[in-house]
């Protein structure tokens, strides 16, 4: 199969869809990749890199996209791609199009089938391409909030492992999913007294048995909650309801009491947030203050370590583009987790949540696809 793989056009967006070591693995099972020049240069690969792995270098976009039958990237496409892409062609990629109708539009005039990283499903119910950028957030989100917690950003000036003789810094974490177990992890590691709430019983005693009784678990109440976070330096935001904005679990009022220049890191922002006062905020102005609380809120957190990020994400990823390299598409959606995925095909809607959100009638992938 022909696969190309662009360089990102959103802006400071330095991630890639393909690393040299996946581009390798392709190459060797017979697949011709194209990769357009300088689609790594942010992140350390070279053109000579992705050049000795087996790729073709393309000149420009609109190469790649003429060439290939598909189409890798990592953040839904623009509209300068969108019209790039024709029917017969699948582009696999994140796409969050249910808030997206302008894109929605593009994609389904375009009549190309694209697949959407973040509704792949796993057998355990997991989201296997979502989940390693909730792994590099929540690791994140604990040096973020270190940062949030010196005085130079306006913090408390606590020190989140402390010192001998020094009590280390109360970090709370709302939400133990993947991002809350990631900052945990991160926090215990800085030294830092660690408390973790969540709603599932069952989630918390993983939780205890994970840390080995080096964090504490709570169930979340408005009383439990209320407790933790007015006590805490820093806060971080890591709950998830799937398909739904996040739920404001921490009230302005909440955040009126806490201790003076305490933090809170809210990495539910790109669902809308868990605190009252969050708003989005962009690695160029990541922080703000509101009631002398320290606010981190950036809403692409993994683009502040771009390389990680993309090895990361193509670990993931790879498995699923050398599977419908090798078989084609319609094989490859035999996988009933990887058809989570299909979004839309020859101008229609494949995913029900995704028509329902934007006014479009629903046509479901696997009669759409004839399997
Ligand atoms: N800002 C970023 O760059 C970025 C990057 C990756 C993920 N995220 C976001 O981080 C959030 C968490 O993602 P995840 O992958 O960890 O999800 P997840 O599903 O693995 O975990 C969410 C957890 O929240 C818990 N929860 C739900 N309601 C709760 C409540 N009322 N109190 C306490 N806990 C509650 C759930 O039981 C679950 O354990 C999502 O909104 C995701 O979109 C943001």
């Amino acid at each position: 199969m022909k696969i190309g793989v662009p360089k990102e056009i959103k802006t400071r967006e330095y991630r890639v869809g393909l690393t040299p070591a996946g581009v390798r693995e392709l190459c060797a099972a017979g697949h011709t990749v194209y990769v357009e020049t300088d689609a790594a240069a942010g992140i350390g690969f070279t053109d000579e890199d992705y050049r000795r792995a087996g790729a073709e270098i393309a000149a420009n976009a609109r190469q790649v996209f003429a060439d290939a039958e598909l189409v890798v990237k990592v953040k839904e496409p623009q509209p300068a791609e969108c019209a790039m892409l024709r029917e017969g062609q699948a582009l696999f990629a994140y796409l969050h199009l249910a808030p997206d109708p302008k894109q929605a539009k593009l994609l389904l005039k375009s009549r190309a089938t694209a697949i959407a990283y973040e509704t792949v499903t796993d057998a355990g119910g997991g989201l296997p391409l979502l989940a390693p950028m909730s792994e590099v957030a929540g690791r994140l989100a604990a040096q973020a909030g270190a940062r949030a917690l010196e005085k130079a950003s306006g913090g408390r000036g606590v020190l989140m492992g402390g010192v001998p003789g020094v009590a280390p810094a109360d970090v709370v974490v709302i939400g133990g999913g993947v991002v809350g177990t990631n900052a945990a992890r991160m926090a215990v590691g800085m030294g830092a007294s660690v408390t973790i709430l969540d709603r599932s019983l069952k989630r918390l005693a993983e939780l205890e048995e994970l840390f080995a009784g080096r964090v504490t678990t709570l169930y979340s109440t408005e009383e439990t909650l209320e407790q933790a976070v007015t006590h805490a330096d820093l806060v971080i935001g890591a709950v998830l309801l799937p398909g739904k904005a996040a739920p404001k679990l921490v009230s302005r009022e909440m955040i009126s009491r806490m201790r003076s220049g305490a933090a809170v890191v809210d990495v539910a922002i790109d669902q809308g947030g868990c605190f009252a006062t969050s708003k989005p905020t962009t690695h160029d102005e990541p922080m703000y203050i509101v009631d002398d609380v320290v606010h981190y809120c950036v809403a692409n957190m993994p683009g502040a370590v771009a390389r990680t990020a993309t090895l990361a994400l193509t670990n993931a990823t790879l498995p699923y583009v050398l599977k419908l390299a090798n078989n084609g598409l319609t094989t490859a959606m035999n996988d009933r987790h990887f058809l989570a995925g299909l979004t839309v095909h020859r101008g229609k809607i494949t995913q029900q949540d995704v028509a329902d959100a934007l006014g479009y009638e629903y046509f479901p992938a696997d009669t759409e696809l004839g399997i």
